[in-house]
């Protein structure tokens, strides 16, 4: 075996690699709950593909066959529903660890110098996921799928001059129609998932080129023994591979009951309208994306004034785009000297639970119809959320922050 493993890693350097991103890589020793969501995030991944590619061996990509190919699959395709629902689940429970992974990168500064490639490759995993997600949904073809998807696609015809040929590209059509399907699928498949894995495997090397972040956010690189490594750091394997099994059995424990026990959860992860096959001429009665877009499609609905001679539509596609690009400039937003939010000061504490509670609340307007939320409420939260990062600058560099120890300690 070992001679086996020598030959190869005289042609291909594996060891040198394993050695590298596993067993002499120096994490550092405190880590907490909030790291286990990246690890997490790569079994989400895997599931994702594996469960895509033996879903799409019976999958029928046309607007003929398509509601129906899926109904085979949870009836007569052995084993079938077990991969619909893994894969559904799957999605959500993509954009829940993502969420936490992302807001943990914000509790402890990651972003900050020198990690903002590494957010800025996440924030791109980010587009790419909610791309992803927004196609895998139309593939289903039922109701939502269907008008979910015009709606969306719709909101590019918003954009002045080029908005409607605009539109009609993406759809291939004047209408959501088979053709918009096939192309959908290709992107689902195959074009998203190699940009997808890609962008992570780049997240991940630009990670391991400046080493981790901690919750204490202490430089561990600062205080090297005699052979170089850094007194605070631990090899990650085998410490934190054996450490992120702990989270695996506990996140697989929880996915297993919703993929078993609840894979339609009450409407959110499959929507009900979505069991009737898509219909152009019957529009359904509420339109809701599923819950991790719901937070953007408040503020896009938030807007509802016409300005400068523009739709209201535009201003609102214009503040959806402005919600999750502001995201990309985190780390420049963010003047504090420090990066943990323990050291920071209390506008920042404050700051950040307010950012928290707007967006899920956000979150749940998005879900409600119009009629059924006062009509202030989402306004004042896309009000708040943008406060937060135009803000940023102004009480990071200003407040009092605390001294960050020299030595990871407790
Ligand atoms: C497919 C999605 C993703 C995967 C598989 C992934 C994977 C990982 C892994 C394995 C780590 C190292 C372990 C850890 O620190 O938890 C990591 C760290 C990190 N990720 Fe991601 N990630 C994803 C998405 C994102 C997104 C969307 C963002 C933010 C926009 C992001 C920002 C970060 C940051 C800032 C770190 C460094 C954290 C630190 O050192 O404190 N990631 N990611």
């Amino acid at each position: 075996m070992s001679k086996l493993l020598n030959w190869i890693d005289d042609r291909l350097p594996v060891i040198n690699a394993f050695e590298k991103h596993m067993s002499k890589y120096y994490a550092p020793k405190n880590f907490n709950f909030w790291y286990f969501f990246g690890s997490l995030a790569l079994l989400v991944l895997v599931n994702q593909l594996v469960t895509g590619i033996w879903l799409t061996m019976s999958y029928n990509p046309s607007a003929e066959g398509a509601f129906a190919s899926v109904e085979y699959i949870m009836r007569d395709v052995e084993w079938g529903w077990l991969l619909r629902y893994l894969h559904s689940t799957g999605a959500s429970a993509f954009f829940a660890v993502v969420y936490l992974h992302m807001f943990r990168g914000m509790l402890y500064g990651s972003y900050q110098k020198p990690r903002e490639l590494v957010w800025i490759f996440g924030m791109a995993i980010y587009l790419v996921l909610m791309a992803e997600a927004f196609m895998g949904y139309l593939l289903p073809w039922g109701q939502m799928s269907y008008w979910g998807a015009q709606v969306i696609v719709n909101l590019f015809g918003a954009i002045p001059v080029i908005g409607e040929d605009l539109s009609l590209w993406i759809r291939g059509d004047y209408l959501i129609s088979g053709i918009t399907l096939n192309r959908f699928f290709a992107l689902h498949v195959i074009a998203l998932p190699l940009v997808l894995v890609a962008l992570v495997v780049l997240h991940i090397l630009a990670l391991h080129e400046v080493g981790s972040n901690n919750p204490l956010g202490v430089d561990i690189k600062k205080h090297k023994d005699e052979n170089g490594i850094p007194r605070d750091g631990i090899p990650f394997h085998p410490y934190y591979t054996v450490h992120d099994l702990l989270g695996v059995a506990v996140f697989l424990f929880v996915f297993c009951i919703i993929v078993f026990f609840f894979p339609e959860m009450g409407g959110y992860f499959l929507e009900k309208p979505n069991f009737e096959p898509a219909n152009s001429l019957k529009t359904p009665e509420h339109i809701a994306p599923v819950w991790y877009f719901t937070p953007f499609y408040a503020m896009l609905r938030a807007v509802t004034v016409d300005l400068f001679g523009l739709s209201a539509k535009f201003w609102g596609v214009v503040v959806m785009g402005a919600a999750i690009a502001v995201l990309f400039v985190l780390p420049w937003l963010d003047r504090s000297r420090v990066k943990a939010l323990r050291y920071k000061g209390w506008a920042s504490k404050i700051g950040i639970v307010v950012f928290a509670i707007v967006f899920v609340i956000l979150g749940v307007c998005g879900v409600l119809a119009p009629g059924a939320q006062p009509s202030w409420l989402a306004p004042l939260c896309t009000a708040l959320y943008f406060g937060y990062f135009i803000l940023m600058p102004v009480f990071t560099s200003m407040e009092k922050t605390k001294q960050v120890p020299e030595r990871v300690t407790g």
